[in-house]
């Protein structure tokens, strides 16, 4: 019998070998997850930047560090989380991946969902948010804190740690207040 941990490693080796859209061409390497394939809680977030694509790691450059230091301070422990992005491999310039290619790469999340089977998911930003909550009016400052219960499985949208490298208060109500906020309110519902 295969475990989790084998299964994700098949789908890793899927992802690899993956041609299905234009952005396997640029790639140095995929980005396929970190974290705990039994974790409770699972993180998605965009896509993959200059240092994910170097070294296949999700969330390890700039915006990457600081949502792990926020992490550590509210006192999440690796076996806690799972971090994966809404498209494998690095759009060109950072941009916003574009509908084909989150359709594309979805089937690869969506069996990473299945998989870790966490109990919650944090959408990490609109990117994410927009993959899973169809809902054009509703923008991540509206979403981020609110809990989505979808087929017994709760979602919640918080902002993007690139949008906090820009405003550096803790003061109540600041985007940083907001985001610790929101990541103790995840941490306590596991
Ligand atoms: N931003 C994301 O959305 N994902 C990463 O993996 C890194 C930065
Ligand atoms: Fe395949 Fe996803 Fe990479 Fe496109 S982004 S090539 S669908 S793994």
């Amino acid at each position: 019998m295969q475990n989790t941990l084998d299964k994700l490693n098949e789908l890793k080796i899927q992802v690899q070998n993956c041609k299905k859209c234009s952005l396997c061409e640029k790639r140095n390497n995929i980005v396929f997850s970190d974290g705990c394939e039994n974790a409770p809680i699972m993180f998605i977030g965009e896509a993959p930047g200059k240092n994910e694509d170097e070294t296949g790691i999700p969330f390890i450059g700039r915006a990457g560090q600081l949502l792990r230091k926020f992490l550590f301070e509210v006192g999440y422990k690796q076996e806690d989380f799972y971090i994966a992005n809404t498209i494998k491999c690095r759009p060109p310039e950072n941009r916003k991946p574009t509908k084909e290619e989150k359709n594309a790469c979805f089937e690869y999340l969506k069996a990473q969902i299945e998989l870790v089977n966490p109990k919650v998911i944090v959408l990490v930003g609109s990117t994410a948010l927009e993959s899973f909550i169809f809902d054009k009016k509703l923008t991540i400052t509206k979403a981020r804190g609110q809990v989505f219960e979808i087929d017994n499985r709760k979602f919640v949208p918080i902002f993007h740690p690139s949008y906090l490298l820009r405003y550096h208060s803790m003061d109540e109500g600041s985007p940083r207040y907001l985001f610790k906020k929101d990541l103790e309110l995840i941490k306590g519902f596991i």
